[in-house]
């Protein structure tokens, strides 16, 4: 039941951290994977690996997902080539590693331009892959949407651990993941009995090079006294995407090492 074997699943930032792991995890338990990037040739090294490992065959197109236009492009080639789409991660974002201009800027500093835009590429890019790549669910009866939220959708981030660390959570990140569960909450009451079902995964803060303080402060304060590995959001995402979780609509499935539990 956690196969995927003839799935097509579309990944957006999939030239990031974390959307090579899950192209990775969902190509391996069968799915055909689209990656797809506002910077495609970041996903390159993933198509290559895909290849290498002689899966179901992989593409890579660009798609800017704060942009109507580049949805629609992307997904009309998605399905001029697989003919359907079964799973959509909504995985890009503004973060500490794909900053947007003033992503470092303290709260009463930051821009109106650099709040709008967090809030257009983690927010409104979400809710644009629901409406287009929804819309062509629907039609098919059939889908599995997994939006990627953040455990500071959950709760605040600890104040005390950034200072001094080069690492940077500004408030529009919080407020634009927030909004990420209540859409995942929203469509998935409203499209549970058409086939299309909506879930969320909350990631917790995943090692990727951080500085010693911030990497030790925060491994302090997680039950687990460690930060996670970027491949241990798969599980999850296999899950979800696939017909394992199919009485599963409107979850937030936290894998934050306990953070959010205490
Ligand atoms: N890494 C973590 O610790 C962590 C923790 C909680 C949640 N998350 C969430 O997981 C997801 C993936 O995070 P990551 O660590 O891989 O981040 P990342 O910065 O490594 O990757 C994000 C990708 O999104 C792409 N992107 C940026 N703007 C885009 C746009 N307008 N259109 C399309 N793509 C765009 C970037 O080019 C990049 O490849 C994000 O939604 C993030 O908020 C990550």
């Amino acid at each position: 039941m956690f196969r995927l074997d003839g799935k097509v699943a579309v990944i957006t930032g999939a030239g990031g951290l974390l959307g090579r792991h899950h192209a990775l995890a969902l190509n391996r338990h069968g799915a055909n994977v689209v990656l797809t990037d506002v910077n495609p040739s970041l996903c390159e090294p993933t198509r290559r690996a895909l290849d290498e490992e002689g899966g179901p065959e992989s593409l890579m197109l660009a798609c800017d997902v704060a942009n109507r236009e580049s949805w629609h492009a992307m997904i009309r080639d998605v399905l001029k080539h697989f003919g359907k789409v079964d799973v959509l991660v909504n995985n890009a974002a503004y973060t500490n590693q794909s900053q947007s201009a003033g992503y470092g800027a303290s709260f009463l500093e930051t821009a109106l331009s650099d709040w709008s835009a967090i809030i257009e590429v983690n927010l409104t890019g979400a809710f644009l892959g629901c409406q287009i790549v929804g819309e062509v669910m629907l039609a098919a009866g059939r889908g599995s949407i997994v939006n990627i939220a953040s455990l500071y959708a959950m709760v605040s981030p600890n104040h005390r651990i950034y200072p001094g660390t080069g690492i940077h959570q500004p408030a529009a990140y919080s407020v634009s993941k927030a909004g990420v569960l209540a859409l995942t909450r929203y469509l998935a009451t409203l499209w549970a009995d058409r086939g299309v079902r909506v879930n969320a995964i909350t990631p917790g803060g995943v090692f990727a090079g951080h500085t010693a303080p911030f990497k030790q402060r925060y491994e302090e304060l997680n039950p687990m006294k460690r930060m996670a590995h970027p491949w241990e959001m798969s599980g999850a995402l296999v899950y979800l995407a696939s017909d394992a979780s199919s009485y599963c609509v409107g979850h937030n499935l936290v894998v934050d090492g306990g953070w959010t539990a205490w």
